[in-house]
């Protein structure tokens, strides 16, 4: 119960792998707080962590509107842990990217993260502690034809933990990435992950307990001297 006592926002905990953080955090004795869209899978994630005698509640939010990602930012003002999850994945030939799923991938992928964390960190800064965790993908890396707005997003998210890792490390505030290869979900289905499962040195897609492990492990203090990282969690993808 390393995490006892602790308070952690997860977005995007309505499903996949943010639930699954969400529900690890919760075993190792962190009060969550659940977030998403979906008032009714919000409800469902609560009751599986209390099933586990866990405590979360949930706060609806719709992260591509900055007045909601207020009103949760306020709703979640101190917590230790904060895990920017959520993201959307929109694929499409350059030539063919359409401006609203351009402006949804930046909405939710980096601006929605980015003043979540300018509201909550300096409240991590003024106690002297608190994790910061964002979620990446090994896509920010590579070339994957198709996925240019997603990547840039990401690549956008991979700079910013750099600089918040530098802004807020002298105060004891970490903040580190994450970067998942193919992981099913329910926003990746097995037909998408499963052919890029086959490209990493371990020759399959993950599970999301193996991206949430990762996650939980940066989030605790087993990784106090780790600040400004970028753990790649891709089956050795990156040097495949
Ligand atoms: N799965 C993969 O292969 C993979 C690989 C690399 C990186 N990642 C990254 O990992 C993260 C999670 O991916 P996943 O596969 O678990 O996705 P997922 O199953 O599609 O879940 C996405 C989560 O984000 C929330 N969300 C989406 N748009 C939102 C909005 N406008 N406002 C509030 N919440 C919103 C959804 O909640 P509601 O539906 O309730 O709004 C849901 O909980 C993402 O950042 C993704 O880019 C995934």
């Amino acid at each position: 119960m390393e995490l006892s006592g602790s308070t952690a926002l997860v977005t995007g905990s309505t499903s996949g792998i943010g639930r699954e953080v969400a529900l690890q955090l919760a075993r190792a004795g962190a009060e969550v707080i659940v977030s998403g869209r979906s008032e009714e899978r919000g409800a469902e994630t609560v009751a599986a962590i209390e099933a586990e005698g866990g405590k979360a509640r949930f706060v609806a939010v719709d992260l591509a509107d900055l007045d909601s990602v207020g009103r949760l930012a306020e709703a979640a003002a101190d917590v230790d842990v904060l895990v920017n999850n959520a993201g959307v994945f929109e694929f499409a030939p350059t030539g063919e990217q359409t401006v609203p799923s351009y402006d949804a991938m930046f909405q939710v992928n980096v601006r929605a993260p980015y003043f979540l964390t300018a509201s909550i960190a300096p409240r991590m800064v003024e106690r002297g502690r608190g994790s910061i965790v964002n979620i990446s993908t090994m896509a920010s890396e590579i070339g994957l034809a198709g996925a240019s707005v997603y990547s840039a997003t990401k690549a956008a998210v991979n700079s910013l933990t750099r600089t918040w890792a530098a802004e807020f490390g002298e105060s004891g505030v970490r903040v580190n990435t994450v970067s998942p290869g193919p992981t099913l979900t329910s926003g990746a289905s097995v037909e998408m992950v499963g052919p890029l499962g086959e490209t990493t040195l371990l020759r399959r897609h993950a599970g999301v307990e193996e991206i949430a492990g990762a996650v939980v492990f940066l989030a605790s203090p087993r990784a106090g001297y780790v600040t400004g990282a970028n753990l790649p969690v891709d089956g050795g993808r990156l040097v495949a």
